[in-house]
């Protein structure tokens, strides 16, 4: 392939995202532009619950149709490995009927699709939280291991969430059935659940704008990648940033991703995560790069596979028409890459 004097990046990795859903939620955007906070409408029975109902009402098909689009922005960006979660079904039925949709999702774009089983989202409506858990636990990981739907399984713990008891006991069980471990932690607050999720061996703790020195110590010496999302920081006005000096300072691999889902991060634009951890976070734009392909391959366990330029790898890669990488984090909009390969081939 003559390059023409382009630069050329491997393609990006989203690695972690929302991005299969139905319906949206706009209603509850516009009571957030008037100051309400995502707890309180989560509180009031919003948030992740009212997403469920779409789910729950679209068929599988129905899902593709409603999330290629998504993917499609993000390919467009040069993103060649998207991450999704379920946790839209929220019952044994409807979180497979995501996974299976998940599956279905390549066949019809050119992109690798990361599937994460994340059951263990929200209690739905009419349960209890200790009761969803022991769903989650004795039917849905079984079946998911059994048909092989996801190879990784992700627990948000939040107050308005999951505890560190239940990310133990899913974590144990995840480990029994051969499934890796990822975890939402330090979202809004700091529950002890990053430095406990590192020890249990997970590939990622994500969110993170909550944590501290003993969170930071575990991660570097478990191999735990800091998946920064700043997105969502923006879409719910947080003000209290991921600790990017402690983070440093012990040495835990940065990645960056977008979350892409209808509540927290309506954004189909890893670019624009990606500028955003660079402005708001303070990530300099090599740490900006290497969290959108080799740290975010990491966090999907696939580095070695993709996220890089190098013998043995995929060959997943673009060609920018920019004078440097960092150019990548300067203009906001608009930056597309001119050549995209997926596999060896021009897509
Ligand atoms: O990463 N934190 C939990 N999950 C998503 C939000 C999903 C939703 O609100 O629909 C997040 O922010
Ligand atoms: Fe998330």
């Amino acid at each position: 392939v003559d390059a023409g004097g382009r630069l050329l990046l491997p393609g990006l990795v989203d690695c972690h995202t929302h991005a299969l859903y139905a319906g949206d939620r706009m209603a509850e955007h516009v009571l957030k532009m008037q100051g309400m906070s995502y707890a309180e409408i989560a509180k009031a029975g919003g948030g992740i619950v009212s997403t469920v109902q779409a789910v729950r009402a679209a068929s599988e098909q129905q899902l593709v149709e409603q999330t290629l689009p998504r993917l499609e922005a993000l390919r467009a960006e040069g993103v060649t490995t998207v991450e999704i979660k379920s946790g839209y079904g929220l019952d044994l039925d409807n979180e497979l009927k995501m996974l299976r949709a998940i599956r279905a999702l390549p066949r019809h774009i050119a992109m690798d699709v990361v599937p994460t089983f994340i059951g263990a989202h929200a209690a739905p409506k009419g349960t209890t939280r200790e009761d969803y858990l022991e769903l989650v636990l004795e039917r849905m990981l079984p079946a998911v291991a059994e048909e092989r739907l996801a190879d990784t399984v992700d627990i948000y713990v939040e107050h308005i969430a999951f505890d560190l008891h239940d990310l133990e006991r899913l974590a144990e069980r995840a480990a029994k059935l051969g499934l890796k471990l990822r975890a939402h932690t330090g979202q809004l607050s700091d529950m002890g659940a990053t430095r406990r999720a590192a020890e249990l061996g997970a590939l990622s703790c994500d969110h993170l704008e909550f944590m501290g020195e003993a969170d930071a110590a575990a991660m570097a010496a478990h191999g735990t990648v800091a998946v920064l999302l700043p997105a969502t920081f923006y879409f719910l006005k947080e003000t209290h940033k991921p600790p990017l000096e402690l983070l440093r300072r012990h040495g835990v691999p940065l990645a960056v991703a977008t979350d892409l889902n209808p509540g927290t991060a309506p954004v189909a634009s890893l670019l624009t995560a990606m500028h955003m951890a660079g402005l708001l976070f303070g990530l300099t734009p090599a740490e900006v790069l290497a969290g959108a392909t080799r740290n975010a391959a990491r966090a999907l366990g696939r580095q070695g596979k993709i996220g890089a330029l190098a013998p043995g790898h995929d060959a997943d890669f673009c060609l920018w028409d920019l004078p440097a990488p960092e150019f990548l984090c300067y203009q906001l909009g608009g930056l597309k890459p001119s050549h995209i390969f997926f596999k060896g081939k021009r897509t």
